[in-house]
This record gives C-alpha cells, sequence and structure tokens, in this order.
C-alpha cells in the first residue's frame, strides 16, 4: 500500500511562476499519495491534485488579524495542514495551540499533519527524546480523534541540516507514536533526500515522509516519490 509523502515548500518560491512551474513538474502518478503544501498566498495558483496549508488558525473567521482559516482552506480544497512545525514551536507555538488548531482542521475535514520533535544533537539520547515527544503528542492530540491525524517526527537537527536520522531510529518512533496514541500515519521529516528516501519507506512504521529543501528540486522529488 502506498504511504503518504508531503512537500513541505516553507517560505519558497518567492513568485507565482516559479509556484506553478515547480508544481507543474512534480508527477501526478505515484504509488503513494503526494500532498504539495505551497506558502499560503500561492494555494490558489497552483495545481496538483493533493495540496496542504502550512498552518491553520482555531478559528473560521472573525477580527484575527494575519491568520488563515481552515474554512477557507477547505473552500479552496486543500486537504490536508502542516500544524505544529518546529519552525513555528520555535517561534513560540504551543502544543495546546497545536491542539486546537487540529481540532479546527478536523472540523473542517481537513487532515492535520501535527508535527513533533526534539533534539539539538544527533547525540541526543533516545529516551530523553521519547520524553519530550511524550509531552508534546499528549498535549498536543489531547481528546483528538487519533484515527483522522496523521503525526511527523522531525529531530530538530536533522530539518535542513543534511543529516538525517536513521531509518532504525525513525522506525523506533514510529512504533512508539503508533502504540501509545493509535496514529495510524506517522511521517519522518528531516534531511529525507532520494538517495535515504527508500530505506525511510522500507520501514513498517514509518507511514510517509515530509520533505522540506528536496521537495524544492522537482528532479529530486520525482525520483522520491517514484
Ligand atoms: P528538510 O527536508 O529541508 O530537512 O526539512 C524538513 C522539514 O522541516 C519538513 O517539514
Amino acid at each position: 500500500m502506498g504511504k503518504l509523502i508531503v512537500a513541505n515548500w516553507k517560505l519558497n518560491p518567492l513568485t507565482v511562476l516559479e509556484a506553478q512551474h515547480l508544481a507543474e513538474a512534480i508527477s501526478e502518478v505515484s504509488p503513494h499519495r503526494v500532498v504539495l503544501c505551497p506558502p499560503t498566498p500561492f494555494l490558489t495558483v497552483v495545481k496538483y491534485s493533493l495540496l496542504g496549508a502550512q498552518d491553520v488558525f482555531w478559528k473560521a473567521k472573525g477580527p484575527f488579524t494575519g491568520q488563515v482559516s481552515p474554512a477557507m482552506l477547505q473552500n479552496l480544497g486543500v486537504k490536508y495542514a502542516i500544524i505544529g512545525h518546529s519552525e513555528r514551536r520555535s517561534l513560540g507555538e504551543t502544543s495546546q495551540e497545536v491542539r486546537e488548531k487540529a481540532a479546527a482542521a478536523l472540523e473542517y475535514n481537513i487532515t492535520p499533519i501535527v508535527c513533533v520533535g526534539h533534539g539539538t544533537t544527533v547525540e541526543q539520547d533516545e529516551l530523553e527524546v521519547v520524553d519530550v515527544l511524550r509531552q508534546q503528542l499528549d498535549d498536543s492530540l489531547v481528546g483528538l480523534p487519533a484515527e483522522k491525524i496523521v503525526v511527523a517526527y522531525e529531530p530538530v537537527w536533522a530539518i535542513g541540516s543534511g543529516k538525517a536520522a536513521t531509518p532504525d531510529h525513525a522506525e523506533k518512533i514510529g512504533i512508539f507514536v503508533q502504540t501509545k496514541y493509535q496514529i495510524k500515519t506517522v511521517l519522518y521529516g528531516g534531511s529525507v533526500n532520494d538517495t535515504n528516501s527508500a530505506s525511510f519507506l522500507a520501514q513498517p512504521h514509518v507511514g510517509g515522509l515530509l520533505v522540506g529543501t528536496a521537495s524544492l528540486r522537482p528532479d529530486e522529488f520525482n525520483r522520491i516519490i517514484a
């Protein structure tokens, strides 16, 4: 069965034309479910069968300057939303806010991709990592229907560093999140590329990938999703 591969473009590219060209260059044919998450201003101009947002607010409308409404995303046909990425948590987003956002997304039939992760170095003790993940997951998922939520595990040190975790470590975390939280799909993210992607996807408890840098290189991303 296919897995879930999510392209997180982060704050790239800069123009509508570049965004459209990038999406056009990504194959629609894959044994996996492939989701493109462009920046919010490009959600209406990028054409791809499955689109995701990079954030969503917990209210649908009202006096909330600058926020992204789940109702508006639903209206645009957006099916997924990345929530609580470590790059947002480092700006102060809390697990309680992540929970509110995930609940709001679900209300509008948008699948939340709840991100968790910890560790500033590759040497960080696995038990310590699991401890922090447990806290993040307890607070981010409380009261939510586990079967409707995707969790993405990204060690902070692996993001954008060119140094991925081992597939074995990703598998262990996948088992932990699946068994403790009944989450069906647990993604791995952090320096995924076309050389290491297959070994992550081969792990039975790694339900897919959250790809940053390599998702901006269409040839490489096409090899990953192939
Ligand atoms: P990189 O693939 O660039 O390491 O980014 C990972 C990530 O943060 C995806 O959300």
